[in-house]
């Protein structure tokens, strides 16, 4: 063991398992949402969404037509799938709340009991369980009344989720550590209000997604301050934020692409993480964006400003940052940009694609690149002055759901070596992986046909039988051992 690992120095092991063991107290977890796989749509009180409404009045949105009216049916099945999650043998399950099961219209002078038992039995079984529940407050499901109201395009979102998030807090922090305020805010404000490409559907690009972001932020931060003023004496729990990126790997070692790599990263993480970690928005999009703004004739920039004061109030507002990372692309600046392109890509100024050489999983945008996660810990970890990290999302989609999974197996060992790798080379402060997802399950546009789940599920049945797939023995033996190849260096016990 030892031989190998001097010969992995002198290799400086690409390619090459990481052999050392995850410390005792790494979380190994695993991760679901309200929308994905709950069902029960309009059951015991639950108002309309904005997916459902999307999804009933325009079908075609999707592939096959699929919604989430039934999906995996964990409304009625959650103690069978909470006892899935026992046998992972997992630390943690993280999970989101509909906000629309909890608050019908979205407001919280209507609550319904039916929806916060829901919660409160789900959680109680996990605890039961011994199993850690990560929340997640907000994972696309906006309630349709508030859509109505404006949504998040609409300044009034923000005292409506501070009053949601304060209610989660006080129905449910007695029993939760590990809280989320938003999961992936680029993609759904984003895909959402700027592309049109995700409920609400509406397209605005170049500027529906900068609202967006920007009643996020508002949203987040006054949720983290209610948290530390009026819960985290008592109920001792942290508040952080779910963030989303691929790792952008410059085509080329010139200094353009790896300039655009930066830029690529700040407009798609930075957007979200440096008001959070460092305050304001990144200098690169701040001046894109007005540069542009200015050039197709408008008298201020698109990108909302904070005042200094906003700056403040936003600024260290996550005990924690959740990560999901998946993918990777190449990046190089787009040549002479057209200063009239709309959106937020276009602002960018940088193009990106993906290798042929890479592979590919179901999900379009989903290519094996494994190497990209301790790149983008690296990155993480410089800007934001060493931040602690959890990964909340990773895993691999297939069309066919095969129990085989071999596909899935290397993906998530590779995945957590350079987990592993970022946190032994690069000190980065990782201290839990989360695997995407428990179940297959509902995912967004692509429907049924895009499958991430360690256990099968038979949307044929009326039962929706869940099936375990190999991948489950493979991450149980992880969990047991704390280590990705036969045997382990136990660096904790053996410096
Ligand atoms: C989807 O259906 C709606 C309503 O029938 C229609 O207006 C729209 O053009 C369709 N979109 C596509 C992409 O087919
Ligand atoms: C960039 O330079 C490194 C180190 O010299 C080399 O290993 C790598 O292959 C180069 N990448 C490209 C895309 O040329
Ligand atoms: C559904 O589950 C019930 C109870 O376990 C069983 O009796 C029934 O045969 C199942 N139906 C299908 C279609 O699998
Ligand atoms: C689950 O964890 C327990 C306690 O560490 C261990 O004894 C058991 O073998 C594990 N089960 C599996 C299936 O790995």
């Amino acid at each position: 063991m030892e031989y190998l690992y001097i010969l992995c120095f002198l290799a400086s092991c690409y390619a090459t398992l990481n052999n050392k063991k995850f410390p005792d107290d790494f979380m190994f977890g695993t991760a679901t949402s309200s929308y994905q796989i709950e069902g029960a749509w309009n059951e015991d009180g639950k108002g309309e969404n904005i997916w459902d409404r999307l999804l009933h009045t325009n079908p075609n949105f999707t592939v096959n037509g699929d919604n989430g009216d039934i999906t995996c049916n964990s409304y009625h099945k959650y103690k069978e799938d909470v006892a899935l999650v026992k046998d992972l043998n997992v630390t943690h399950y993280r999970f989101s709340l509909a906000w629309a099961r909890l608050l019908p219209n979205g407001h919280v002078d209507q609550i319904n009991d039916a929806g916060v038992q829901y919660y409160k039995n789900l959680i109680r079984e996990l605890r039961a369980n011994n199993i850690e529940p990560l929340v997640t407050i907000y994972h696309w499901d906006l309630p349709q009344g508030l859509q109505d109201e404006g949504g998040w395009t609409s300044s009034d979102i923000v005292d409506r989720y501070a009053d949601y998030a304060r209610l989660c807090f006080r129905l449910f922090g007695g029993d939760v550590r590990y809280w989320m305020t938003f999961n992936e805010p680029k993609e759904f404000c984003w895909q959402g209000y700027g592309e049109g490409t995700n409920a609400p559907g509406i397209k605005a690009a170049g500027t529906g997604e900068y609202l967006c972001a920007h009643h996020v932020l508002k949203a987040h931060a006054t949720a983290w301050h209610i948290y530390d003023e009026e819960f985290r004496s008592t109920q001792n729990g942290q508040v952080g934020i779910v963030l989303d990126t691929n790792w952008y790997e410059p085509a080329t070692n010139s200094t353009e692409d790896k300039i655009a790599s930066d830029t690529k990263l700040q407009f798609i993480f930075g957007w979200y993480a440096n008001p959070i970690f460092r305050g304001d928005y990144p200098e690169v999009m701040r001046n894109n964006i007005q540069r542009r703004s200015l050039a197709q004739g408008l008298t201020k920039s698109r990108l909302p400003e904070f005042t200094p004061e906003e700056i403040e109030y936003v600024k260290g507002t996550a005990d924690f940052l959740g990560v999901n990372m998946y993918s990777s692309a190449l990046v190089a600046p787009i040549e002479n940009p057209d200063v009239n392109a709309m959106g937020y890509e276009a602002d960018s100024e940088v193009r990106d694609w993906l290798s042929e050489n890479w592979k590919k999983g179901a999900s379009p945008w989903l290519v094996v690149t494994p190497w990209g996660v301790q790149k983008l810990l690296r990155w993480i970890k410089e800007q934001y002055n060493n931040p602690r990290i959890i990964i909340t999302e990773n895993g691999y989609s297939d069309y066919d759901g095969t129990l085989d999974d071999v596909d899935r197996i290397d993906y998530i060992q590779q995945y957590l070596s350079g987990v592993r790798d970022a946190m032994d080379e690069d000190g980065v402060d990782v201290f839990g992986y989360t695997v995407w997802s428990l179940l297959d399950n509902l995912e967004w546009v692509y429907g049924f046909t895009n499958k991430f789940g360690l256990y099968h599920v038979d949307f044929n049945s009326p039962n929706r039988t869940r099936t375990a797939k190999k991948s489950v023995g493979f991450y149980q033996n992880i969990i047991r051992t704390r280590c990705l190849v036969d045997y382990c260096i136990d660096i904790q016990n053996y410096w």
